[in-house]
């Protein structure tokens, strides 16, 4: 007899498929040992285009999974509503938004997810993609997204006005392109300190970049 619908439906149901994003956006999360997922906003209900190995560990899915739905499927009965909200409007406003919201496995195990989703612009300040960064916080070490936080700012405080400046429109989205133009400095000169950042930073992707001037406050 056929029960109707179940929950779990929307997560079995078939996904359009999406044309896999170039290089350079799949290297912003893939070398990262942090959770991450790229949506792209331009397609419908932005589905994520790529995610990497940290995220399959994290929540169990498999990118065959992942590819081509949104990322509501870590949400579940317990989430707290008022925080995806928040995550709507990150996302409505095209801003940065990092909250600790109940998601939950491929296996129905809940988590404390200290989620960043993030916006990234192309060359010409249009809106690209988004970001989303995921760290699960330990129930019995809350403290570990103030951890985080607190090692962020001492990180960035030793940089110099100048690396900070470009980490903060690191930390908006904008790619060494537009950074330069705002700055009114090369584009070589911003690739300059982007790498320095990296190594500074001690973050393997922009990522981690991103989601450490987040956590800074930036
Ligand atoms: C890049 C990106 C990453 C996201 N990551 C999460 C996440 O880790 N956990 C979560 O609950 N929602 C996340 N969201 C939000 C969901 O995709 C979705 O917008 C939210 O659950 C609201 O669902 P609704 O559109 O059905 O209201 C993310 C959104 C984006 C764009």
């Amino acid at each position: 007899m056929d029960d109707g619908p179940s929950p779990d439906d929307a997560k079995t149901t078939a996904v359009p498929t999406v044309a896999p994003p170039n290089a350079a956006i799949r290297a912003l999360v893939e070398n990262s040992p942090i959770a991450s997922v790229i949506s792209d906003p331009r397609l419908p209900d932005n589905p994520i285009v790529a995610s990497n190995k940290a995220f399959t560990a994290l929540t169990g899915y498999d990118e065959d999974f992942i590819i081509g739905r949104n990322c509501r499927f870590l949400a579940g009965d317990a989430t707290e509503p008022w925080l995806t909200e928040e995550i709507r409007r990150g996302v409505r406003e095209q801003k940065s938004v990092l909250v600790e919201i109940l998601n939950y496995k491929k296996d129905g195990t809940p988590f404390q997810n200290a989620v960043l989703v993030a916006p990234l612009f192309d060359d010409d300040g249009e809106l690209e993609y988004f970001l989303g960064s995921q760290v699960e916080i330990d129930v019995d070490a809350p403290s570990l997204a103030k951890a985080r936080r607190m090692r962020a700012v001492e990180i960035v405080k030793d940089l110099s006005k100048r690396q900070r400046e470009v980490l903060r429109f690191i930390a908006k989205g904008l790619l060494n392109k537009q950074i330069a133009h705002e700055l009114s400095l090369s584009e070589r000169t911003i690739k300059m300190h982007r790498a320095i950042l990296m190594k500074r930073l001690n973050a393997p992707s922009a990522a981690d970049m991103v989601r450490l001037a987040v956590e800074a406050g930036m």
